[in-house]
């Protein structure tokens, strides 16, 4: 008889997840990269939904989602307390199948498919509302940017620590007309801004590596569910973020309330959003750069992913070359 041996938590996020997430979030980038620039968000969210959870029941975990799809009345797969794997190590679940439905229903770069997975009780549960956030890359000391500080003084701060003029600094922004203002008082410093049209994981992600990116702060309110799962990425890469629920009515406060949250507008460091081991997977669906996207050739498909986990802060880029098309539903 075959004895399975229960691994430490600790020791199954590494050893064997981390290869296992890829899968994941390979097969949802592939699934939605088929109905890229096709002008339908929702067919291709649902295709890598679909995707994504069909390879989730295939892992060896106990797995909850804690960030889904949205709650189990309004989203039928994924759903918030959705338990997902075979059996095995407790966890918790963040994911977007898609990442940027906008931007893959229109070919746009920097769409993504995203997970991360941690020790069970170590993501907050964010509800679905929007969340403002602040995020920079590594190396700077503790604390320099906060939530509470103008725009302005923030982009001062870094460029300090950085040594350089405030001018040679460069933020990036969802484009969006709440942000008038926050352009505004980010121009007053003569920082550069770059204006994305969506997907602000990749957004606070890019922070991690100014050099490569040339992104070197966050600013901003976007989705909370989004926040958690980029706080996931950059406790793996080092770097600083703050989050702070934005609640615009009584059920929203209620909702809020529901996932554990009393305190609304408490600012959420970045390790409280995600704290312990975690790890943090994506891979491209369209051409990013961060990473390349799926390219469909006549007998392959390639596939790029970031892998990463945040008590070693290793890092892995898995360039995958896939092979057995068929299981790939092409059409
Ligand atoms: P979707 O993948 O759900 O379309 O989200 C894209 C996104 O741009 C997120 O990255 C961001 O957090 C959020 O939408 C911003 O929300 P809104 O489009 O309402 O401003």
């Amino acid at each position: 008889m075959n004895e399975t041996v229960a691994l430490p938590t600790s020791l199954a996020l590494d050893r064997i997840l981390t290869l296992e997430v890829v899968r994941v979030t390979e097969r949802a980038a592939i699934a939605a990269a088929l109905l890229r620039g096709r002008g339908d968000e929702v067919a291709a969210d649902q295709a890598a939904v679909d995707a994504m959870r069909s390879e989730l029941n295939r892992l060896p975990i106990d797995g909850t989602v804690v960030i889904g799809e949205g709650e189990r009345d309004e989203a039928p797969m994924l759903y918030i307390g959705e338990k997902v794997g075979v059996g095995g190590p407790a966890v918790d679940i963040a994911l977007d199948p898609l990442e940027g439905t906008t931007i893959c229903a229109k070919n746009l770069p920097n769409s993504l498919a995203v997970i991360a997975v941690a020790e069970r009780g170590s993501l907050l549960n964010a509800p679905d509302v929007y969340m403002q956030k602040i995020a920079i890359g590594p190396g700077y000391p503790d604390g320099i940017v906060t939530l509470d500080m103008p725009a302005s003084e923030a982009i001062r701060a870094l460029a300090r620590a950085k040594g350089v003029a405030p001018r040679e600094i460069s933020a990036c922004v969802l484009d969006r007309p709440r942000h008038a203002r926050l352009i505004e008082e980010i121009r007053t410093t003569e920082a550069a801004i770059r204006l994305i049209g969506d997907g602000d994981v990749a957004g606070v992600i890019h922070t991690a590596n100014p050099e490569e990116t040339g992104i070197d702060i966050y600013f901003g309110v976007g989705g909370a569910p989004e926040g958690v799962l980029a706080a996931a990425a950059l406790r793996c890469t080092g770097g600083q973020m703050q989050g702070r629920l934005v609640i615009s009515s009584d059920e929203q406060r209620e909702r809020a309330e529901r996932l554990g949250i009393s305190d609304v507008g408490k600012v959420f460091t970045m390790e409280e959003m995600a704290r312990g081991d975690v790890l943090f997977a994506a891979t491209g669906v369209t051409d990013g750069n961060l990473l390349s996207g799926v390219h469909f050739g006549r007998t392959q498909i390639e596939t790029e992913t970031i892998v990463m986990r945040s008590s070693t802060k290793t890092v892995r880029w898995i360039r995958t070359v896939h092979h057995q098309l068929e299981k790939f539903n092409l059409g």
